[in-house]
């Protein structure tokens, strides 16, 4: 099956109260171990690329690698292009042969992003392709950027449906108290979503698919491996996964999640060199570090995001 737009995907996912699993990409294990739950599920799923991980494994390997999984795949896939800061970097990947774009004018004012996001959308629809667009401010990284818990921002719902008219974008990221990377939350304090800003927001937008970034839940087995194997991963804090449900069973449609394979994966690698310390195959110790991946994956779509069967 060829690549697909995410509309069709956050039709149904809306309808059916899922979400869809949003997973980020940077080379062929993590492309193999996402695609290979998703096919054993049978559940639609995004591959997502941001610009470091573009800059990382190059345009064109990633294109074929996510081509090499369509083939050996028979579920719907769309290649997404993560937190694009401007409209070269969405026009690249639109030309290039991505389905959807992320325009993340969330740092601008509210009229320059409105401009900025237009732009994009404009350019997306006249080639095929869907657009996501972002209001408010997630703490955490992404790339080099680090924003500053102070510094960020909840959505405000009073923006968002002027925004999503005006723009005419697919779909909209919103800040309801995620963040990205492994610290989420301050140790000892409860982990909790604004669940009233996303019901507000759910109102004054009907049937509009929401996104979810930072949505990553950090699972401790794996912090605990790569903390006993040397990695100082104090503190690490993710969302409560009975909270992401409830999200998927609203209006948000896409989960993203990054932190929790890199976790899986990096931890996968530790505990094997840690038993084999004499290996030095690559293939011996990214075997495991994969099956982590693909393990994390069928988990978040069978207990996470409800997403297995409705490919
Ligand atoms: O939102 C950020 C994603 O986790 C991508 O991270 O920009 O370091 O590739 P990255
Ligand atoms: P996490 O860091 O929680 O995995 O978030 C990933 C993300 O939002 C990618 O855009
Ligand atoms: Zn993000």
């Amino acid at each position: 099956m060829p690549l697909v737009t995410s509309t069709e995907m956050f039709k149904k996912a809306y309808a059916e109260n899922y979400a869809i699993g949003a997973f980020n990409v940077n080379n062929m294990e993590l492309i193999q171990a996402i695609t290979e739950a998703a096919n054993e599920e049978k559940s639609p799923i995004i591959l997502q690329v941001s610009a470091g991980a573009r800059k990382y494994a190059k345009h064109a390997y990633l294109v074929k690698l996510v081509e090499a999984a369509l083939i050996d795949t028979d579920i719907p896939i769309a290649l997404h292009l993560d937190h694009g800061a401007d409209f070269e970097i969405c026009k690249s990947c639109i030309d290039g042969g991505f389905t959807s774009v992320m325009i993340d004018g969330s740092s601008h004012s509210f009229e320059d992003n409105i401009a900025l996001t237009r732009k994009v959308v404009e350019y997306a629809h006249d080639h095929g392709c869907v657009v996501e667009g972002e209001l408010g401010t997630l703490a955490g990284i992404e790339d080099d950027v680090k924003v500053d818990a102070a510094d960020a921002s909840y959505t405000r719902p009073s923006e968002v449906q002027e925004f999503v008219e005006r723009t005419g974008v697919d779909s909209l990221a919103i800040a309801i108290g995620t963040s990205h990377g492994a610290y989420k939350f301050k140790p000892g304090t409860d982990p909790q979503l604004r669940f009233d800003i996303l019901e507000d927001i759910e109102k004054r937008l009907p049937e509009f698919p929401i996104v979810l970034h930072g949505a990553s839940s950090v699972p401790q087995e794996y912090v605990k491996i790569i903390n006993a194997n040397g990695g100082a991963l104090k503190d690490a804090i993710g969302v409560p996964e009975e909270q992401l449900r409830k999200a998927a069973s609203m209006a948000v449609c896409k989960i993203n999640i990054d932190s929790d394979l890199r976790l899986g994966l990096t931890a996968g690698i530790r505990q094997h060199m840690m038993e084999h310390p004499d290996h030095f195959d690559p293939r011996q110790y990214l075997s495991p570090a994969r099956a982590n991946v693909k393990d994390i994956v069928r988990h978040k779509i069978v207990n996470v995001l409800g997403s297995a069967g409705k490919a």
